[in-house]
């Protein structure tokens, strides 16, 4: 066909660091369910790459990638770890269950990081990281080596860096902007360049990385992929270090909106990222800013009367992609109070979840209960039930009862009945409004010596009969913990969500006591 460009678009790899580089920020730590359930959220959104953790940082670091290569498919799973050869030899233990394991070697080569954080020569970082791709080399095909600092780093030392480590054997070379310096420009030029200098730069795939210190982390990596990158590393809602990393939901969009700009595609299925989006905010407590592009409250509503008046003649005039891309369904109605379990079981594997036959026992009682209260069961009302079903720890405490009163002449007050460990306890309390005398209640019974640090309400699917998820942190012996729940009564809500939270300390708690030994 003449004139006619048959060439087939560049395919970007979207390589996951939610697990990695953003659950290492504050406030992001995920225990080992907490983390399955999102690598397997990722799995669904399909991206390419799951970066699942830094194996040497600690036991639970080494087994929430265990767990991930073990468990999850699709997705290649990478293990971070530093070029130093017990560390290697960890992340490939870790990965070795998974169906393609890459080894993530990274070391930094800007001078300032080699001469104060290393106290290494240039010469000696070059040796470590060749030495670094060469050992990971014996344990998997898939190798990937970061040049960290690279954006601060003497170009042609980055040159020689990139050249031998492809060399030694790595087929993905990272070049991150760790301290989120760059502008796009000039990071669009280093990629260039480097495509340029690199004589051997074909047989790897260029990567980038970018942390959003100046808010450019998403325009940055876009610059890269103009310029030639093959890879873009990022995370749900752009959590990470700092101001954080790239966010997976503006680069895809970025890529698909303007696709006739980039002329590249991902493997990437859109319509998962509101899901991810919520289940990460789920877990963590971390609650994205409602007029965050992409995954935003507010994201696709329209306020103005010209908008709204636009939007109804043509949806183009105000929107340049569709809710539904991203997953954002209108409130679709899914089931009612007297679907069975059958029809409930097919709608949750239609959404994508698998759940065992305990887990949806307890779904299911909870969405009838739910479709008692409420007339209409939607979506997202399933996919908060799901999370806080699934999410569950082995428990310890088990909520069975509770009552709050409250009103303006009254004090208010609370009873609960909570099950520890099989064994019923009641009690009551007063306290400052019906959630703090609950808490108060549900504290004395579980003798927790934990403080709460965070409480979060948000509805789900609109209306006053609305679901409530309410999300706590409490911190435990210096460590948080996340708590969900959700039910139509915030006060009920509150309740299930602190008793997760106290469930996954205790859980925590009793496997380090296991690990430790009698
Ligand atoms: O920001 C960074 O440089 C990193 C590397 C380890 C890839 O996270
Ligand atoms: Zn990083």
């Amino acid at each position: 066909m003449q004139g006619v460009n048959t060439a087939m678009p560049r395919q970007i790899i979207i390589f996951d660091t939610t697990l990695r580089d953003g659950e290492q920020c504050p406030g992001a730590s995920m225990n080992r369910e907490e983390k399955l359930a999102m690598a397997r959220q990722l799995a669904r959104l399909k991206v390419d790459v799951i970066e699942a953790g830094f194996p040497a940082a600690s036991p639970d670091d080494f087994s929430g990638v265990q767990d991930i290569a073990r468990q999850v498919r699709g997705p290649a799973i990478a293990a971070l770890c530093r070029a130093i050869p017990t560390d290697i030899d960890r992340a490939a233990e870790a990965i070795a269950p998974a169906e393609r394991g890459r080894i993530h070697t990274f070391i930094a080569t800007s001078p300032i990081h080699m001469q104060h954080k290393l106290r290494m020569t240039p010469e000696q970082v070059l040796e470590a990281a060749v030495a670094a791709v060469k050992q990971a080399r014996k344990y998997t095909s898939d190798v990937e080596f970061s040049a960290e600092d690279a954006v601060r780093s003497d170009m042609d030392f980055l040159c020689r860096v990139v050249e031998a480590v492809i060399h030694a054997g790595a087929t993905t070379v990272n070049i991150p902007d760790t301290v989120g310096y760059a502008v796009p420009e000039e990071f669009g030029r280093r990629i260039a360049q480097l495509r340029s200098r690199v004589p051997n730069v074909d047989r790897a795939v260029i990567s980038v990385h970018c942390h959003n210190d100046l808010g450019l982390a998403v325009a940055n990596s876009l610059a890269a992929v103009a310029a030639g990158a093959g890879q873009v590393e990022c995370t749900v809602n752009g959590i990470g270090e700092r101001a954080g990393n790239a966010s997976l939901e503006e680069v895809v969009m970025a890529l698909k909106t303007r696709h006739d700009l980039f002329d590249t595609t991902t493997g990437v299925d859109s319509t998962e990222i509101i899901r991810a989006s919520r289940l990460l905010t789920s877990i963590t407590g971390m609650v994205v800013q409602p007029n965050k592009a992409i995954v935003g409250a507010n994201a696709f509503s329209h306020e103005s009367g010209i908008h709204q008046d636009g939007l109804l003649k043509n949806k183009a005039t105000y929107e340049i992609m569709t809710p539904e891309s991203v997953g954002l369904t209108e409130h679709t109605l899914v089931l009612g109070k007297h679907s069975g379990r059958h029809a409930f079981k097919s709608k949750l594997e239609e959404l994508g979840y698998a759940l065992t036959e305990e887990e949806l026992g307890r779904a299911f009682l909870r969405f009838k209960k739910l479709a008692d209260q409420k007339k209409e069961v939607f979506e997202e009302d399933l996919d908060a039930i799901v999370a806080d079903e699934t999410q569950r720890t082995a428990d310890t405490f088990v909520l069975e009862k509770m009552q709050a009163s409250s009103g303006t002449d009254q004090i208010p007050q609370a009873q609960v009945t909570l099950l520890v460990r099989g064994e019923k306890h009641t009690g009551q309390a007063e306290g400052d409004g019906p959630v703090d005398a609950t808490y108060r209640a549900i504290a004395a019974l579980s003798g927790t010596r934990s403080e709460l640090t965070a409480y979060i309400v948000q509805a789900i699917s609109g209306g006053t009969d609305a679901q409530g998820i309410v999300t706590v942190k409490i911190s435990d012996n210096g460590r948080t913990f996340t708590g969900q729940g959700a039910d139509p009564d915030i006060v009920v809500a509150s309740a299930r969500a602190y008793v997760n939270a106290l469930n996954k300390a205790d859980h925590w708690q009793r496997q380090r006591s296991r690990m430790k030994g009698p």
